[in-house]
């Protein structure tokens, strides 16, 4: 969750050599209707990866009209089998919408209880902020679902990403005692993801 504007709008100069919260605006006199519209969620992205899912950001970073105004919009394309892996965003609730395919939507709160459902068409979720969640694509073809944030950048920790390939790596003998195997298990994953 965002702070409220204190402006109409704050069109996000994300080339400013100044660093605020958020990002500067760009002068009033320069600001034009395509500003306040944004195609890139129109397009269906890219699934062939080893998770067969793309996730198209519409946030300021890629939607700079966004900044100040405390939203922005997700773009989900899973393959058939495909899943958007456990994550969480560390600024915002999400909520989203399933416009094809059946999708198992799943989260777990803070006292460890997991609560999910399968969706299709027209179907509506909420995860609450902060939250770990992920899309499971369990139909026969592919899906497609729009979420919502209440951030214009939600931030996203991808778990399987931020344990196994941060860079520099995370101590094998670390991840080892927490997930209670030896550390070729770990070191096994690890190469997974390139690290
Ligand atoms: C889905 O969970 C998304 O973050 O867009
Ligand atoms: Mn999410």
């Amino acid at each position: 969750a965002d702070p409220d504007a204190l402006q109409d709008f704050c069109v996000a100069d994300l080339k400013a050599s100044i660093s605020v919260n958020g990002f500067p605006c760009k002068p009033a006199s320069e600001v034009i209707s395509d500003d306040f519209f944004f195609d890139g969620l129109s397009k269906e992205g890219n699934t062939t990866n080893i998770f067969g899912v793309n996730v198209t950001v519409g946030n300021v970073r890629t939607f700079p009209g966004l900044n100040t105004l405390g939203i922005s919009m997700n773009r989900v394309d899973l393959a058939p089998g495909g899943e958007n892996p456990p994550h969480s965003h560390p600024r915002s609730t999400e909520s989203g919408v399933v416009i094809e395919g059946r999708v198992l939507v799943g989260f777990v709160t803070t006292g460890n209880v997991f609560y999910s459902k399968i969706l299709t068409a027209g179907q509506m979720f909420v995860i609450p902020q902060g939250l770990v969640h992920f899309q499971f694509n369990v139909g026969e073809g592919k899906a497609l679902i729009f979420t919502a944030f209440n951030s214009q950048l939600p931030g996203s920790v991808i778990v399987p990403l931020t344990l196994f390939a941060s860079k520099p790596s995370i101590p094998d003998e670390v991840l080892s005692k927490a997930f209670q195997v030896e550390e070729d298990v770990i070191s096994g994953i690890k190469s997974k993801f390139g690290s």
